[in-house]
């Protein structure tokens, strides 16, 4: 039998920003109302930064899964931050999670996967860890997208939010064991892009503006279209999630939960029915903090694991979609 490494989740972490933004509050500033968008999309609420950068969420989220999973900053050997929303284009939020947490032992480095970031980072820890390379790994989700909307945009402004979420993932080295044996950890990944479809959620970086080019190039922000980007979701995310559970010769009925990207309920609703899953399965974070694409999921995540949520041995598909277009899903034995 081939021994593998066993790669756990020992800790979460999160941060939320303090200041709250209402659907009321937005119907103030806009013509939109809470009707209109808890009636398509189940948000209520969600939280802006105001005096928080990206890095500073991310380093506290860290701080806390260091915490809950009792590992010293100085133990981490890997970071990696899912984010498209860093406060430089260099150094990388990874980085600056570095400096801010004393991780000096560890090598840091971004991820661009958007609202499957934190995912994708999640299986590149994975891989590391399996490798051998490294030991311990902070996996990090995090966005300020509020500084990348169009605040005048209705149509995409009111789904998004800002937050952080970590995860502490553990080389298991003493527990070297054949992972069929149920002894947990990550068991198994997968995950695509389609680059061909990547304009139906964009936002456009910096233009050339150098002496042979200046084409007056002005800031733009996230685009949407809402209706293709839907429907990529309820087609794609069922399938990864089957083809995941397959890989790991688990059954829906096997799941406890669905931890899934928080982009709308009525995603969350079709892909329930698409798998003939309970939907008492899938828990929600989108009615109080929005679509935080990476942090979405680890956000998630953290506040289920805190309230007592997730048992030794419960069996949780964590999956992530959006723009690239991306999708990645896990499946984890607590
Ligand atoms: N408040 C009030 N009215 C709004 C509005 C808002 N915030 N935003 C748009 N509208 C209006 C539109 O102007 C349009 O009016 P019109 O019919 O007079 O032109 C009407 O509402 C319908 O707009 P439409 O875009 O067709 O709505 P929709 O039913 O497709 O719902 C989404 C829009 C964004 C909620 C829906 O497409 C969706 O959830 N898509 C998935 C997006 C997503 O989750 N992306 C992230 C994935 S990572």
């Amino acid at each position: 039998m081939k021994n593998k490494v066993v790669t756990r989740i020992t800790g979460t972490g999160s941060y939320l920003p303090g200041h709250i933004m209402t659907n009321d509050d937005l119907s103030n500033i806009m013509d939109t109302s809470d009707e209109w968008i808890f009636s398509r999309t189940g948000i209520k609420e969600r939280h802006l930064a105001k005096d928080e950068t990206t890095a500073f969420m991310a380093a506290e989220a860290g701080k806390k899964a260091l915490e809950d999973a009792g590992v010293e900053a100085a133990e981490v050997d890997l970071i990696i931050a899912g984010t498209i929303t860093g406060d430089y284009v260099t150094p990388s939020t990874a980085c600056e999670v570095q400096e801010k947490l004393g991780a000096v032992n560890a090598v840091a480095f971004d991820i661009n996967a958007a609202c499957a970031g934190f995912m994708f980072a999640f299986h590149t820890a994975h891989a590391y860890l399996q490798s051998g390379i490294y030991k311990t790994a902070l996996v990090l989700g995090v966005e300020t997208l509020s500084k990348i909307l169009d605040w005048k945009d209705r149509s995409t402004c009111v789904l998004f939010g800002d937050g952080a979420g970590a995860a502490v993932v553990c080389a298991d080295g003493e527990k070297e064991k054949e992972l069929s044996e149920g002894n947990g950890g990550i068991l198994a990944f997968e995950q695509g892009s389609d680059g061909r479809r990547g304009m139906a959620l964009n936002c456009c970086g910096r233009k050339n503006r150098n002496p042979l080019t200046d084409n007056g190039w002005i800031p733009s922000y996230v685009s949407m279209d809402g209706q293709e980007v839907y429907k990529f979701a309820v087609s794609t995310v069922p399938v990864s999630i089957q083809r995941v559970l397959d890989k790991a010769g688990l059954h829906v009925e096997d799941v406890k939960y669905f931890v899934l990207h928080q982009a709308n309920i009525r995603i969350l609703q079709s892909v329930a029915k698409r798998l003939k899953a309970d939907i008492g399965k899938f828990p929600v974070g989108l009615d109080h903090c929005g679509n935080m694409s990476a942090a979405s999921v680890p956000v998630l995540l953290d506040e289920m694991n805190r309230k007592g949520a997730l048992e030794k041995g419960d069996k949780i598909v964590m999956a992530g979609f959006g723009g690239g277009l991306t999708w990645a899903s896990a499946v984890v034995e607590w």
